[in-house]
């Protein structure tokens, strides 16, 4: 049986091919159209899904879409009629969405086929149900408390739900406006960062700052009877300025979610590209602290409603690696399984996983092992790319290939990694990385510098191998998709000076033979040569979304200052070019 599931008029379309219940391939759209976030359909996406799995469009038995337009209808209309003034603004976005109600001929006309080939039968499912979904029937466990949040979806911002078996039971949700994402979003927009999914950068510099302003933003969102609210006076209001609009191009942009009334209690917003000041760092870190305090309160609830020690978490806001790593002491979940992909992306897999197994009734037989999801490439491909870039390069077997790149990323050297699938999720795990030594002291710099271009706040992540977590890092709970940040043992920190946080933090990766042996065996042969068992590692990219094909690592080695280029089994070197 053939699932495909999309994400799409929404940021980061995607699609996800499940195959007898296995999700074999899944991929963003932006990798392929190289336009970040992009909130169009997904054709290219689909496309890929086809191509790895050498079936046809008229092949697949189910289509499912991670949005539901009816889902909470009523909620929906409850607000627009004690809010009257704002009905157009919700019409228009809900007129938006219309072409998604016609999937059959979108996708007849993405593949250019006739429709009346298409036997596929079509789902839509709750936005926030796909989060859940995406993480739960990921997961190895048959029974979990699930959780998702983020800004919104289907005018919902955040869901508890009771997993067991193949069924989700949902089991509260809190409804639009009051959204924990919206908060973190506008107070990141009042300080500089605007664009969407600039949340993340924002977050490091949480670590920089004090607290001057806890008490005082706490008034924008207030905790009660174990949910939150948020003081709208602060906001916008729900649909003004048309929300979070979709360009003719396919990007998103952000309107401005902060009020009057926020410029009143706390000054003059700060301009994009102005300078930081203490204001802002000690802002983000109210922001972070009480997003934190509101998150493990609703975890919290959720506990005693679902009294066990597993967590099945997803949506954007689970990409908070700072919380995700302080819940083991705050709530009493021991064991999460977040979504690699927990932004919006993954509602392609959770749909097509929630249609196999809640739809169609069938038995769970599916963990996700790794994210290395998306397309490879053969060595006679990379080979001509290499040829066409004109690059000298020399092919190396796997021991030889591995021993030089790890001397040389010890000589302090920084090495373009592109080996086998590309990783599903906005994180790159070690087949779409750039890799540098993290014990010296200058090489944040040197890769802010040289290629990345970074926000000075912003942290570089290690790649640890998992069995030496613990020597390293103050918790054990492994981080297998880089969503947690632990504390840096005292002893370690200056081993790790390049990776270190200001706080003495690391947003780890932890590296398992098992999930991926090539790059396992890297770290190794790193730690051979430094007695260092972990690497910097940062996506490979510059400005742009996550490389994916082979020319486009290669552009990418040859327009910035990057050492050297491990491609497959061929290395490429600057000095030699
Ligand atoms: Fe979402």
């Amino acid at each position: 049986m053939l699932i495909v599931g999309l994400n799409m008029f929404h940021a980061d379309a995607s699609a996800a091919l499940v195959q007898d219940g296995e999700v074999v391939f899944a991929i963003a759209e932006e990798r392929l159209n190289r336009i970040r976030h992009y909130a169009g359909f997904p054709a290219l996406a689909i496309k890929a899904c086809l191509d790895f799995a050498g079936v046809k469009i008229s092949d697949i038995d189910h289509v499912a879409i991670g949005h539901d337009s009816d889902a909470n209808l009523a909620k929906k209309v409850q607000y627009s009629v004690s809010n009257p003034t704002k009905i157009l603004n919700l019409i228009r976005i809900r007129q938006r969405k219309q072409p998604m109600r016609d999937v059959r001929s979108l996708v007849a006309q993405a593949l250019d086929v006739d429709s009346k080939t298409l036997c596929f039968q079509e789902h839509h499912l709750e936005h926030h149900i796909a989060h859940i979904a995406s993480a739960y029937y990921c997961s190895p466990w048959d029974k979990a408390a699930g959780f998702s949040y983020d800004g919104s979806g289907d005018f919902v911002s955040t869901m508890m739900a009771r997993c067991e078996g193949n069924r989700i039971e949902v089991l509260d949700r809190v409804f639009l406006p009051d959204s924990l994402g919206s908060f973190y979003t506008m107070i990141c927009e009042f300080i500089g960062y605007q664009q969407y999914g600039d949340e993340g950068k924002v977050m490091g510099l949480a670590s920089y700052g004090q607290d001057t302003l806890c008490d005082k933003l706490a008034e924008v969102i207030g905790l009660r009877n174990g949910t939150f609210n948020l003081d709208h006076s602060f906001f916008k209001p729900l649909g003004s300025n048309g929300g979070m609009q979709l360009l003719p191009n396919g990007t998103v942009r952000l309107a401005r979610h902060f009020s009057d009334t926020m410029v009143k209690a706390f000054g003059r917003p700060r301009e994009p590209h102005a300078e930081i000041t203490q204001r802002e760092m000690d802002l983000a870190y109210a922001m972070q602290r009480r997003f934190e305090d509101v998150f493990f309160q609703l975890l919290n609830q959720l506990h005693q409603r679902v009294p066990c020690e597993e967590l099945a978490m997803a949506g954007g806001c689970a990409l908070n690696s700072v919380a995700n790593g302080k819940l083991f002491m705050r709530t009493p979940f021991r064991r999460t399984w977040i979504q690699p992909a927990a932004g919006d992306e993954g509602l392609a897999v959770g749909a097509a996983l929630h249609t196999y197994h809640a739809v169609l009734n069938q038995p769970r037989r599916f963990v996700m092992q790794n994210s290395f999801l998306g397309p490879e490439f053969s060595d006679a491909r990379i080979e001509s790319d290499l040829r066409k870039a004109n690059l000298r390069y020399r092919k190396l077997e796997r021991e030889p290939l591995l021993n030089a790149v790890a001397q040389q990323i010890a000589a302090g050297n920084v090495v373009g990694w592109f080996q086998g699938r590309m990783e599903w999720g906005p994180r790159a795990l070690g087949n779409r990385s750039i890799l540098a030594h993290p014990g010296l002291p200058g090489m944040k710099d040197v890769l802010n510098a040289r290629i990345k271009q970074r926000e000075w706040f912003r942290p570089f992540a290690p790649s640890i191998l998992e069995e030496r977590q613990c020597e390293y890092f103050e918790h054990d709970h492994p981080s297998p998709f880089m969503l947690h940040v632990y504390k840096i043992r005292p002893e370690k920190r200056a081993q790790l000076s390049a990776v270190n946080h200001v706080d003495d933090t690391g947003r780890l990766q932890s590296v398992s033979r098992d999930e991926n042996p090539l790059y396992y065996e890297l770290i190794r042969a790193f730690e051979r040569e430094t007695r260092i068992p972990v690497l910097l590692n940062t996506s490979f990219n510059e400005n742009e979304p996550i490389v994916c094909q082979p020319e486009e690592a290669i552009n990418c080695f040859k327009r910035t200052r990057m050492d050297l280029l491990a491609i497959g089994p061929y290395l490429s070197s600057k000095t030699e070019n």
